[in-house]
């Protein structure tokens, strides 16, 4: 079966290895030549794990800019991945998706029905006036997200927990799963539903794994204000099958590129529609507040002389993303107090931070 991506950036690409492994013929739209054609020719380096392996040994997977390539008969499915950046009043904006709609739109009517995946995270609603607009045209929208971590991104493809699928109909949902059925190599519960619910399933989602981290960080914040252990009040609180262990240590607070931004548009969402979904503020506040107590208990901890070091910074262990990394945003402010502060990271990472900051820190490169 031949499957159009649209969009081959950080999740397109390794989605479409991964099916590619499994034996579909990909082909993959884009809209820088030079990316494309360094697919083509196999010269791309990744730092995402196995996918530089798996574009070496990929012999069915062709990129191209003319989204024409895939508008053919036998590309019932086809999976946008364009990025949805998050616009200042926390909403994400869809125009990459809108760029790629108005496309299609100038194609015309489709003869045979063709099958539009959206895995890009979307404000909910936004996939139930998208397909409206172009059911005239002879397009389906499912709406079907995925939980990755970049650094993690092909493994986490192949053994999902969970497989969202915000069903435009019970044709387009088989297909879908159909695909989830022989990308996974697990037996990933599959979660099929209203394009509207997945949307929210997608961001509410985020929205519990950042409400239990700040829950952990603010029961350890108060275990050293007062004296007690913050390790160990967390592990026996984990220890109950209701709570469970993961993501419930002390810690740095939660960031990346999705948790906050995804707490954030639930919230907003609710509010738009006359809803205060108040854990989604209450965990975003906790967050920066953890961040001042954590500055405020390092400066006490450490004498002036000692040396600060953060073996780590940026926002996950194993990734290079420094996007609104808790960690680096602590670093920061102990250097800025005056402290010495020695950062151990990926030379790249540590690079990066260099050019900004200089000496405000101490580099030490992990071997
Ligand atoms: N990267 C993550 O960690 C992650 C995790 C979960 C969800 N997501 C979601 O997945 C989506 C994609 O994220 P990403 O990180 O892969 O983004 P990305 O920026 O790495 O990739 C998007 C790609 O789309 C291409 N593109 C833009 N306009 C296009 C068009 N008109 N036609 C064809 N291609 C076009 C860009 O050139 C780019 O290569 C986003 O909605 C994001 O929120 C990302």
């Amino acid at each position: 079966m031949n499957i159009g991506i649209l969009g081959i950036g950080k999740l397109g690409l390794c989605f479409g290895l991964n099916l590619e492994q499994k034996g579909y013929s990909i082909v993959g739209v884009d809209i820088h030549e030079g990316y494309v054609h360094s697919i083509n020719n196999k010269t791309l380096f990744s730092f995402e794990p196995r996918v530089n392996e798996l574009l070496q040994s990929a012999s069915n997977f062709k990129a191209t800019t003319a989204i024409a390539d895939v508008l053919l008969d036998d590309f019932p499915l086809l999976f946008i991945m364009v990025a949805t950046p998050s616009l200042p009043d926390g909403s994400y904006d869809h125009a990459q998706i809108e760029h790629i709609a108005e496309q299609l739109i100038g194609f015309g009517k489709r003869d045979k029905q063709i099958h539009l995946v959206i895995g890009c995270t979307t404000m909910p609603g936004y996939c139930d006036d998208l397909a409206k607009r172009l059911e005239h045209y002879n397009y389906t929208v499912s709406y079907n997200p995925e939980f990755i971590a970049q650094g993690d991104i092909i493994r986490n493809q192949l053994y999902p927990d969970q497989v969202l699928i915000g069903e435009a109909n019970e044709t387009a949902g088989d297909l879908i799963e159909e695909v989830f059925t022989q990308l996974c190599e697990n037996k990933p519960v599959y979660c099929r539903m209203s394009r509207l619910s997945a949307e929210i399933a997608k961001i509410a989602t985020n929205c519990f794994l950042t409400t239990k981290i700040s829950f952990a960080n603010s029961i350890g914040d108060l275990a050293i204000k007062v004296g007690a252990e913050p390790e160990k009040i967390l592990h026996a609180i984990g220890a109950d099958s209701r709570i469970g262990n993961k993501y419930l240590s002390y810690g740095f607070g939660f960031g990346g590129p999705c948790f906050p931004r995804d707490n954030k548009a639930l919230g907003l969402f609710a509010r738009n529609n006359d809803y205060a979904l108040l854990l989604s503020e209450a965990t975003d506040e906790i967050n920066k507040r953890h961040l001042t107590f954590q500055w405020q208990d390092y400066l006490k901890t450490y004498s002036e002389d000692e040396k600060i070091v953060f073996d780590g910074i940026t926002y996950k262990k194993g990734s290079l993303l420094l996007d609104e990394s808790q960690q680096f945003a602590l670093a920061l402010l102990l250097a800025k107090a005056g402290r010495k502060v020695v950062l151990r990271d990926q030379e790249v990472v540590l690079t990066a931070i260099k050019k900004e900051y200089g000496n405000l820190f101490d580099y030490e490169p992990n071997p």
